[in-house]
């Protein structure tokens, strides 16, 4: 429940026209065919047809982020502070950099009404550790700006975490750390998301706090692999 009513939330800063009761049905967001087609062409390649990501891919579960948070990533590969330097050699990091630099403002709008009604899911379980010893850092170190369910706030403009796959969050904490992902300087808690990494012990750490994200989702967790 508590879930539904954040996805609504979430919807309702698309704009008054989805503007719903907590109880009422999930929104329905209505974007064109064309825009469905593209998204099929040219995104879910990467990042699977319902949003849900794909690890070979390199590529994050998307469905269900909110639009604030798309508009200003986007914004950040264009700008090149996500530029798609990557120290792995694969290759999928620049391509969705080449991808953002392409996209039109008005049609990345509709992608992101279309991509914010995709229904977000639980991702599997990749990485080893334990999620309960996660819970003390992620609500000291992490819940003052994301939330104390991880849900995001479109106030400090910080994403929701809890569908992120768990391999996604530890690997984008790396990519904070080694500074392949740039702060935006006219954003105070990007900067200080950046110190944040900066100061973390060790990515085992950054593997537990992952782990008990994801434990906001509802559904059975996956054994330890
Ligand atoms: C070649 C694979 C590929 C394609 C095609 C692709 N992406 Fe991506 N996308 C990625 C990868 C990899 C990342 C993570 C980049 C990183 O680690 O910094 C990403 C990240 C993103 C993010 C940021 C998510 C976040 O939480 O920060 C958004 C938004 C996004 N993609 C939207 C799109 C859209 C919209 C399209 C289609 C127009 C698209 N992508 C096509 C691979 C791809
Ligand atoms: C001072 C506020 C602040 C704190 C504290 C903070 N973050 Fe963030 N975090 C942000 C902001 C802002 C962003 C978006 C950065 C951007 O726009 O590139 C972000 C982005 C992220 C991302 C990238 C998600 C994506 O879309 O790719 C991850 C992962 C993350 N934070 C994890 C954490 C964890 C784990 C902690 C605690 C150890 C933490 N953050 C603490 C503000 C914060």
């Amino acid at each position: 429940m508590r879930l539904r009513i954040l996805a609504v939330a979430w919807l309702g800063l698309l704009g008054t026209a989805f503007a719903q009761e907590n109880d009422a049905p999930a929104p329905q967001v209505q974007v064109s065919q064309e825009i469905v087609h593209f998204w099929n062409n040219e995104c879910a390649t990467c990042h699977g047809q319902t949003g849900e990501g794909i690890e070979e891919a390199k590529a994050p579960a998307i469905a269900g982020l909110p639009d604030y948070y798309l508009l200003d990533q986007i914004a950040k590969f264009r700008q090149g502070l996500r530029k798609g330097e990557d120290d792995t050699g694969s290759g999928f990091v620049a391509e969705m950099h080449r991808e953002a630099v392409e996209l039109e403002d008005a049609l990345f709008q509709q992608l992101a009404i279309h991509i914010a009604s995709l229904p977000v899911k639980r991702p599997k379980r990749t990485v080893a550790g334990d999620p309960e010893a996660g819970s003390q850092p992620y609500q000291e170190l992490c819940a003052s700006c994301h939330g104390a369910e991880a849900q995001g706030d479109p106030v400090k403009r910080t994403p929701p975490l809890h569908a992120f796959q768990d391999w996604y969050l530890v690997e984008q904490i790396r990519r904070f750390r080694v500074g392949l992902r740039k702060p935006d300087a006219g954003h105070g808690e990007s900067l200080q998301m950046h110190a944040m990494a900066l100061r973390f012990p060790s990515l085992d750490e950054a593997r537990e706090i992952a782990l008990y994200i994801n434990s906001y989702l509802p559904g059975e967790p996956d054994a330890e692999p």
